[in-house]
């Protein structure tokens, strides 16, 4: 197990305007039309419009929890920065499953918190889950942060490793510990996760963007889901009005689910990313989400720059600790055809 002791600012993916972006992981179908339409007529003129209860409840009812265990939050950024508040002070451990979304990292340490790193490694990914329930029952974090399906590796975490964590979670030993799990990509994995038992531990935090599945980064929209107790620790570092007006207007008509149908549309089109790379001579792994991680090689960040310098965002995974790997969000056909021809034009003037 690797100490992590830097608080470098996370790098996170999104190109500027106008450019072809397949750095940021946004749903490929975009917004969904209610969504849109609910921010387009959000009321924003009182403080009523402010009033979170009725989103949090209608969440809570698709998620099959009472409403007090739902917390609408601005976009999955809050619930993991309150957390970290609420929960992690100087020289608590706190212990991540990498390699993974910088966020963790940065926030355990801005809290002073000693950080531990369960890293899974190529060529499986594997997020060594088995590890993490071995961990929670022998040095006891304080908190754990699980990203599940991860980021940037796109794996999920198999049924057998929960009950790994479900056991070691039944464990008096590990009483003390909170396990937060990041799912803000699990509406794209046609993978059932087993929220009801994790949640009847008392000790999880689900933790899920909406602005990834709305495609709207600009609104800044999520929530936490987990025993009232522990959001109520959370309510406790909150700054008054966190959640906007559109925000709020847009959780009130989302849904946490895709259909089968758009599922499929995104598999159809993961799959189409996939072939086009592999026929290129990279190395795409299996991602069961909206983005892929892709073996470069020495070449990668040569890619990432000449790709850029045709306005077309490609995210590099040097922050992972990963340099000769790329991420790349699905996206569909037509984008795609325009990346690859890209490629031809980039790979031969790269390559060793
Ligand atoms: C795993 C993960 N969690 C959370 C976030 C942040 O989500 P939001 O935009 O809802 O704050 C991201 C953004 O990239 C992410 O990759």
């Amino acid at each position: 197990m690797a100490r992590v002791t830097a608080a470098a600012p996370a790098l996170h993916g999104g190109a500027p305007a106008g450019w072809l972006d397949f750095s940021a992981n946004l749903n490929p179908l975009g917004v969904p039309s209610a969504v849109g339409a609910a921010i387009a007529t959000a009321g924003y003129e009182r403080y009523a419009d402010l009033d979170a209860a009725a989103a949090e409840r209608h969440l809570a009812a698709e998620a099959g929890v009472r409403a007090e265990s739902v917390m609408l939050t601005a976009g999955a950024t809050e619930a993991l920065r309150l957390i970290a508040g609420a929960c992690l002070g100087p020289g608590d451990r706190a212990l991540l499953v990498g390699p993974t979304y910088g966020e963790y990292a940065r926030l355990a340490a801005l809290h002073g918190a000693d950080l531990s790193e369960l890293r899974a490694s190529a060529p499986s990914f594997r997020p060594p889950v088995e590890a993490l329930a071995q961990e929670l029952r022998d040095s006891r974090p304080g908190v754990a942060f699980l990203c599940d399906p991860n980021n940037p590796t796109g794996q999920a975490v198999s049924r057998r490793a929960y009950d790994h964590l479900l056991n070691a979670l039944a464990s008096p030993s590990t009483r003390s510990s909170l396990v937060v799990i990041d799912q803000s990509f699990a509406p794209f994995a046609a993978v059932r996760f087993p929220d009801a038992d994790l949640l009847a531990t008392d000790r999880v935090l689900l933790v899920r963007s909406l602005t990834k599945l709305l495609a709207v980064p600009g609104i800044r929209v999520g929530y936490v889901i987990g025993h009232p107790r522990l959001l109520a620790r959370l309510r406790a570092f909150r700054d008054p009005w966190p959640v906007g007006a559109h925000a709020i207007a847009a959780a009130a008509v989302a849904s946490w689910s895709l259909s089968p149908a758009r599922r499929r549309r995104i598999a159809a089109w993961r799959r189409s990313l996939t072939d086009g790379l592999r026929a290129r001579g990279l190395r795409p792994y299996r991602s069961v989400t909206n983005f892929l991680l892709v073996e470069v090689g020495a070449a990668a960040p040569a890619v990432v720059e000449r790709a850029a310098r045709r306005r077309i965002g490609v995210r590099s995974c040097a922050s992972f600790g990963l340099p000769e790997f790329v991420r790349l969000a699905v996206r569909p056909p037509h984008e795609q055809a325009r990346l690859l021809a890209a490629l031809d034009e980039i790979l031969p003037g790269v390559r060793p």
